[in-house]
């Protein structure tokens, strides 16, 4: 049976809210107090565990929580989720609170979830599997298992959190060889909207573990992951920067590698930075090229050769990492990334084509002429490939909710700039410029649906994207799993199953 995208998001009857007069916030602060008592697990404003609970990789995603509970494992969850839904109490659910949205891992007038003592990290050799609690960052993952020569398939810098990476998918550099990090989890450990703890995986509760992977905040916490372990190769990187007079060229090339970039050892990620000086913008384009086994770097391997042996004009090369591993690769880039700026992120997918790629540049040079006067204005705009191999790789272990079907470019655009006083401003410059690349992509019949969520902005249509058929199985998971549609009211934050409301 066809049923039209229409039909998907109308068809919502079945799913009823959450009911009950919700409670002040500071009664269900109260009442979680008094269900664990002692107190320290509750956590109120103007204390000094609460500024260091409450500070988040880039300010503008912080909010005011009305208090911060911080279980020390599953059945503190548990505990906690049955008094909100029977007090209809609001929360936020924060892992490494890396993600830029205010208001997907933090909360106003709400309680906020903190999972930072879920971080435990058992490596068991004898399943090939590691045992991640959803509260760790990946530094902790890697430098557990990368002494037995294996890894796991984790973020790109190290300080990222695990629990929000994962839910929404997760990038990483071996995405080409096993698919989206999510898609490596052997097993979800879930605390449900009733409270009950089960385990997720592909023998149990088989549909809410396809719809964990990409289906983000909505059917449950996750308090810990099972993840597959894989070989440690050697990890290579370098960074070539290209003169804006090499441009043209640095495209056609990015495009040649986005088309049939098919060596899944290779990642390359494509950023341009437009910063302001002296009043006029200047532009600077680079390839961050990575190569996850021994790379040669006077003769390197076929795909990443045109970046680094001089065809395209460069400005300089410089390398980053010899010999090593994710980890080390991945302190590298927390060492370099540092947190406490203002930003915002939005994100767009394309079918690959080199001319809007082009003209997406321009106009984001030219949207920005607009916002060059705002106090330390700074932007990047990035792009890579989202290749067979990784799409092919995914459905091997099963599949997943983001329903893509073919090759991608996925691109996102990211500001930055000083004072709280323009955040408006700044998240109004990221949307102009994404809406201009969607008309065009539009146009061009270049527009894919698809939008990341961990890249994804406040205002985006989300998971609409991942398309009919996905929406319908993450329907039918939801009436299952959260009839009452818990972590859609209660937790007003994050992206949401469409047509459930
Ligand atoms: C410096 C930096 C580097 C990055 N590098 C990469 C990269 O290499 N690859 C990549 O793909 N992305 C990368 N990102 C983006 C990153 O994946 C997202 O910000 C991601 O959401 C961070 O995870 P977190 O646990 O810190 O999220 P949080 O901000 O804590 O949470 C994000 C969302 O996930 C939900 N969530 C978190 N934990 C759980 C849980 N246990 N159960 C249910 N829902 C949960 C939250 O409610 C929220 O909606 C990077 C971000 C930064 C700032
Ligand atoms: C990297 O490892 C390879 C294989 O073990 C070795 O041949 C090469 O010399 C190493 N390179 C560096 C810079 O250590």
């Amino acid at each position: 049976m066809a049923l039209s995208f229409a039909s998907i998001l109308l068809g919502s009857s079945l799913i009823l809210q959450a009911s009950g007069t919700p409670l002040p916030t500071s009664k269900c602060c109260n009442l979680l107090d008094a269900e664990f008592r002692g107190g320290e697990k509750v956590v109120y404003p103007q204390t000094s565990e609460y500024e260091v609970l409450n500070t988040y990789f880039a300010p503008t995603s912080q909010q005011t929580p009305s208090c911060i509970f911080t279980p020390s494992d599953t059945s503190d969850i548990s505990r906690a989720i049955k008094l909100f839904t029977r007090h209809s109490c609001k929360f936020a659910i924060r892992s490494g609170g890396h993600h830029y949205n205010a208001g997907w891992a933090s909360i106003d007038n709400g309680i906020l979830l903190s999972l930072s003592n879920l971080n435990k990290v058992v490596y068991n050799p004898s399943s090939n599997s590691v045992f991640v609690g959803s509260g760790n960052r990946w530094r902790k993952v890697y430098d557990i298992v990368e002494p037995h020569g294996v890894t796991v398939v984790g973020a790109q810098n190290s300080d990222v959190g695990v629990g929000g990476f994962l839910v929404n998918g997760g990038i990483s550099y071996l995405a080409d060889q096993y698919g989206w990090a999510v898609d490596n989890v052997r097993d979800f450990e879930v605390v449900t909207a009733e409270g009950r703890v089960l385990h997720a995986n592909r023998y149990e509760n088989k549909e809410l573990f396809r719809a964990f992977k990409g289906g983000s905040s909505n059917f449950g916490v996750v308090t810990g992951f099972t993840l597959d372990t894989v070989k440690s190769n050697p990890v290579n990187s370098a960074y070539v920067g290209f003169p804006a007079s090499s441009y043209d060229a640095f495209i056609n090339a990015a495009y040649q590698y986005c088309l049939k970039g098919e060596d899944p050892k290779s990642q390359i990620l494509f950023i341009s930075f437009l910063s302001v000086k002296n009043g006029a913008f200047s532009v600077e384009n680079a390839a961050s090229l990575i190569y996850t086994d021994v790379m040669d770097l006077s003769n390197p391997p076929k795909v990443l050769a045109p970046f680094m042996d001089g065809t395209i004009p460069s400005s300089g090369a410089q390398v980053m990492g010899r010999n090593g591993t994710l980890g080390s690769h991945g302190h590298f880039l927390a060492e370099i990334q540092k947190p406490g700026g203002r930003t915002t992120r939005q994100t767009i997918s394309i079918l690959p084509d080199a001319r809007l790629l082009k003209q997406f540049q321009s106009i984001w040079i030219k949207t920005a002429e607009e916002y060059k006067n705002v106090e330390g204005f700074k932007a990047d705009l990035l792009f890579q490939p989202i290749g067979k191999k990784w799409i092919v790789a995914g459905n091997a272990k099963g599949g997943n909710s983001m329903g893509l079907t073919e090759p991608v470019i996925i691109l996102w655009v990211q500001p930055h700039w000083t004072s709280a006083m323009d955040d408006e401003t700044m998240a109004d410059f990221a949307t102009r410029v994404i809406t201009l690349f969607e008309k065009v992509a539009k146009d061009a019949k270049k527009l894919s649906n698809f939008e990341y969520l961990n890249y994804a902005g406040p205002k985006q249509s989300l998971m609409a994207g991942y398309g009919t058929e996905s929406i319908r199985r993450l329907q039918s998971v939801k009436r299952q799993y959260d009839p009452r549609n818990v972590f859609g009211t209660l937790l007003p934050g994050g992206p949401k199953v469409p047509g459930l409301y």
